[in-house]
């Protein structure tokens, strides 16, 4: 059982969301996916009709989103205006907008601070929780028990991605993929606020070579290490 919190940052397509969904169910903690509250802002933001690239009118737009975000591990929700978006958000309109939208510093103090809300309760009422995103070690919760930053090299997260799309029915090549995982990720290490790092204190762990269940494995022994 954990007791804290355990912060799992790095790029996408390093296998983040699913261990860090399997790692919680097996600790009896819940789990919170950072990602998931950026993508439906941005989501909200291609609805009301507002470019990405224009911060003043994106941050208003995420002062008055209505977004939960749910933490069991098992049947996570992301609802904004009372409805499930959790497929949508998933969609290459939403994967372009939300870089931009999640560099915006006003879109990130509101989200920080849900965010925080979130693992505050979550500890009062389980005891643990298990974080998912790119400043969680950084600027989320600094006094994590535990800091993880996953890594994997550019080709195997393109790779991972594009048989997650192909799973869920959105086919993209391969090459389009790689492009646009190496654009993400140059777009949030290069943004000035909580730009995507691994803490100090973080444990790197390379999954290039990991299936899910080596990952969770080492993510366990980590886990285990500190208790
Ligand atoms: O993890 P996921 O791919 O769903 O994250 C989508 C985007 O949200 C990232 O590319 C990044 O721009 C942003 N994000 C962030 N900080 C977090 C989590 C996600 O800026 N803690």
């Amino acid at each position: 059982e954990l007791r804290g919190v355990v912060a799992l940052d790095g790029p996408s397509g390093t296998g983040k969301s699913s261990v860090a969904r399997k790692l919680a169910a097996a600790l009896g903690a819940r789990y919170l996916d950072t990602g998931a509250m950026y993508r439906a802002v941005a989501l909200a933001v291609l609805r009301a009709g507002v470019d990405p690239a224009d911060a003043e009118r994106v941050a208003a737009v995420a002062a008055t989103a209505d977004l939960v975000q749910t933490t069991d591990p098992e049947a996570s929700t992301t609802t904004l205006d009372g409805t499930d978006v959790g497929a949508e958000i998933r969609g290459p309109e939403v994967t372009t907008a939300v870089s931009p939208v999640s560099a915006v510093p006003e879109v990130r103090e509101l989200l920080v601070a849900e965010q925080r809300r979130i693992i505050a309760e979550a500890l009062e009422q389980v005891g643990g929780i298990v974080v998912e995103g790119r400043d969680i070690g950084t600027a989320v919760a600094p006094s994590a028990e535990l800091k993880v930053y996953l890594t994997a090299d550019a080709h195997a997260r393109a790779q991972r991605r594009s048989r997650q799309d192909a799973a869920s029915g959105r086919a993209a090549s391969l090459d389009q993929t790689l492009a646009d995982v190496r654009r993400r990720d140059d777009y949030d290490s290069t943004r000035a606020v909580s730009p995507l790092r691994p803490a100090e204190d973080a444990v790197e762990l390379d999954t290039t070579s990991l299936d899910l269940p080596a990952t969770l494995a080492a993510l366990l022994e980590l886990v285990e290490d500190r208790g």
